[in-house]
């Protein structure tokens, strides 16, 4: 699916308080994936928010394939977006609403598709498996009493259960520990024609996977940069409060000493690798 942010103005309902976000334009391609960087405050989530139309531009619009969000909200059809799109709260707890940890992981198959208690049942069993999540504890657990790792498995295994065109993800590696962590980047990469948008701090987990970043500055678009082109903006990045990925740190200072390594290289390894083959 193709997301179109045209001119998007969004502002909290607190008095004094100015545009949380302002000005925001950008558009995706289907398949296309971005990271949203910034410092604490910038405004990622309150985007991740008008992505999943929990709220709704003061100006401007989002489109989702041409579709207006304004519009489909005004004829009461969100819903037809929404069940094509995986949300991942910043804070998953927050997006939990079911008793049994169970019914949370298969809200969106009961309730957006047709499909027998078995294929439910098989999805659910799959999705959990691949976080380590136990299907037959989660029947018996309140989603509320999970460790925060958990949560967060959970959370990610219910965005991706019903197979969605579309992935909007706030922090998901955060708190995450290590198997979650390569899990995710596994699933994640395996899917090339969903288009994604990832807010994260660690540029670094999502930069083999993503083909831009958008920094958000103050509520405003302070970059828009292709992957390619990260390596060159490295002190704008930390100028907006971003810590720059170690791997393109180290062809920085590489290629300041005079050691190129051709094309960027996003993964250490890979990076070692070239190195020891002598370039
Ligand atoms: N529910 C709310 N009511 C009022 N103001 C809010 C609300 N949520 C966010 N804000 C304000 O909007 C601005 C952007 O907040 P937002 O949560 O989008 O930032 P963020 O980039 O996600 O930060 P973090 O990295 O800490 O998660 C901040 O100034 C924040 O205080
Ligand atoms: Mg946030």
């Amino acid at each position: 699916m193709k997301i179109e942010c045209a001119d998007v103005f969004y502002r909290y309902d607190v008095p004094g308080d100015g545009w949380a976000l302002r000005d925001i334009s950008f558009s995706l391609e289907q398949g296309e994936k971005v990271a949203v960087i910034g410092h604490a405050g910038s405004g990622k989530t309150t985007l991740i928010q008008l992505l999943d139309a929990l709220i709704l531009p003061e100006k401007g619009d989002i489109r989702y394939d041409g579709q207006s969000l304004l519009a489909l909200s005004k004829t009461k059809k969100l819903f037809s977006i929404r069940r094509r799109i995986g949300v991942l709260f910043q804070f998953p707890e927050q997006q939990f609403f079911h008793e049994t940890a169970y019914e949370e992981l298969t809200f969106a198959l009961r309730n957006f598709f047709d499909l027998s208690a078995e294929e439910i049942e098989r999805r659910a069993r799959d999705a959990a498996e691949r976080f380590q999540l136990d299907v037959d504890m989660l029947a018996q657990i309140s989603p509320f009493h999970l460790s925060s790792g958990e949560k967060r498995k959970l959370a990610l295994a219910s965005a991706i259960i019903s197979s969605p065109e579309v992935l909007i993800f706030d922090e998901p590696t955060a708190g995450m520990d290590a198997s979650g962590r390569k899990e995710l980047i596994r699933i994640i990469s395996g899917l090339q024609d969903v288009t994604m948008v990832l807010v994260t701090h660690n540029l670094e987990d999502f930069l083999g996977i993503v083909d831009r970043c958008i920094v958000l500055s103050e509520g405003r678009m302070a970059a828009d940069i292709g992957r390619g082109r990260l390596v060159d903006r490295l002190g704008d990045l930390e100028a907006m409060g971003v810590v720059p990925p170690l791997v393109l740190s180290v062809q920085d200072w590489l290629a300041k000493a005079g050691i190129r390594t051709g094309e960027t290289l996003f993964d250490m390894k890979q990076l070692v690798g070239h190195l020891k083959s002598g370039g």
